[in-house]
């Protein structure tokens, strides 16, 4: 479990934006859970994480936790969390408990857990919208639905509940899109931490090594600098298991002339990083390799020129997309013209993912890649990138062996993928403390 934020204001700013959007619409009350603690096997635990939207409004990362926010005459945040209990505190660590988390975190209010059935329906009172996220999991809806009916039993004298239910999950995601400068911050340390994971693993790779040695690496270097988890699970693939998209770090010797693909990040303070890096076990690409690679080089390149506030979300791919297509063309894996192709899908057999996602407090990070409120039926244009805005550039190219393809690509797997930051220009990329270029990264692997 992370450490709290040692500045609330961030957390606190937005519960005022989401209560203003609130009021905005007649008023309303927002209730959100934190998420449930999961058993791995018997009595041990998954390692807790707490739920992003619920971390985003109110800094708290202790499980067993709901926020409620009443946006009315007045406003008012309210947590509910774990009482102080001395026996669980001296197996599980201290917990925050009511007074000290309101204090703390500046909430108007905060109750013990166990208090959320006696006061929810009444403050559900007078207040005509219900923000909370609809139809997610099944604990969440069924306890809503029964404060709902208490407050409908609790609605004589003239106080109504709420009569509309409003999915509070798009309101936060379009919030979580736009990074503030608090996020922009944790999210830079992230990318610094990962990018020298990842220079660690080209270090030190030799021949003979196994994948989960690799991984041991990029674990260690994430943790010894504070952060306290990976963002995704770790992708170590030697040679042909880069062609398995998501394959996790296995048991595989890296061969002298293998290539490994590594994709890792680390999550510091709730916010993830998401590298990739391909490079040779032995400290040189081979003529094919280095072919391939400096392809998914230029077609990053391509692909970062086109992000930029203004462009569309899939210029980005488009750009990745004919310089990926046109050099396999060049490299004979592909017959035809660029533009027959490009509107053929054939190049999706050596690249089928798309070239990148939002990225923020989860590695996939929620939000809209089309422009909100657009008609329905109608296909709604993409979405228009903002300064501010996180994503991910990863072009990549996977050769599975077949005989219309030139032997020397066989097996070859490859992705290179780092961070953007959309800037008022246009975007940086900011987890390029590792290096790119394929010379940079040989040089770096003969230190
Ligand atoms: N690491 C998962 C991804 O690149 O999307
Ligand atoms: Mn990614
Ligand atoms: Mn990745």
């Amino acid at each position: 479990m992370s450490l709290p934020p040692d500045d609330i204001a961030p957390f606190a700013a937005r519960r005022q934006r989401l209560m203003e959007r609130m009021r905005a619409d007649g008023g309303g009350i927002a209730i959100l859970a934190t998420a449930q603690e999961a058993i791995r096997n018997r009595d041990a635990e998954y390692p807790y994480r707490h739920d992003s939207d619920f971390f985003y409004l109110t800094g708290f990362t202790e499980p067993d936790a709901w926020l409620v926010l009443v946006a009315g005459a007045t406003d008012r945040a309210v947590l509910f969390c774990r009482p102080r209990h001395v026996e669980h505190e001296l197996w599980e660590g201290k917990r925050f408990g009511p007074e000290a988390a309101a204090a703390y975190f500046g909430f108007d209010d905060a109750h013990p857990i166990d208090a959320l059935d006696e006061l929810v329906p009444a403050l559900m009172l007078d207040h005509p919208t219900l923000y909370a996220p609809l139809a997610g999991d099944k604990r969440t809806d069924g306890r809503l639905r029964r404060w709902l009916a208490a407050a409908q039993e609790k609605s004589r004298g003239g106080h109504t509940p709420p009569t509309r239910q409003q999915d509070v999950r798009p309101l936060l995601a379009g919030m979580r899109l736009i990074k503030d400068a608090s996020e922009i911050a944790t999210m830079r340390r992230a990318a610094k931490i990962s990018a020298g994971a990842h220079a660690r693993a080209m270090r030190v790779v030799r021949p003979g090594m196994r994948e989960y040695e690799i991984e041991a690496e990029l674990l260690y270097e994430f943790r010894r600098h504070g952060a306290q988890s990976v963002a995704y699970n770790t992708i170590v693939a030697a040679g042909a298991n880069a062609c398995v998209l998501h394959y996790p770090a296995g048991e595989a010797v890296l061969r002298d002339g293998d290539l490994v693909l590594v994709d890792a990040g680390c999550e510091i303070d709730s916010y993830a990083s998401d590298i990739t890096r391909t490079f040779p076990a032995n400290g040189r690409y081979s003529g094919p390799q280095r072919a391939l690679y400096d392809l998914t080089v230029a077609a990053q390149d391509a692909a970062a020129q086109a992000t930029a506030p203004g462009r569309g979300f899939n210029d980005a791919h488009e750009a990745a997309l004919r310089v990926l297509a046109q050099g396999m063309l060049d490299l004979k894996l592909l017959k035809g013209s660029l533009d027959g192709v490009l509107e053929s899908g054939d190049y999706s057999r050596f690249y089928m993912h798309r070239t990148g996602h939002w990225l923020g407090l989860d590695v996939h990070d929620v939000g809209d890649y089309r422009e909100p409120g657009t008609a329905a039926g109608a296909e709604r244009p993409w979405r228009k990138l903002e300064t501010g805005m996180m994503l991910t550039i990863e072009p990549g190219i996977y050769v599975r062996p077949a005989d219309d393809v030139p032997e020397a690509y066989w097996n070859i797997g490859i992705r290179t993928e780092d961070d953007a930051l959309v800037t008022d220009v246009g975007c940086e990329l900011i987890t390029r403390g590792v290096p790119v270029q394929a010379t940079e990264i040989e040089a770096l692997m003969r230190e």
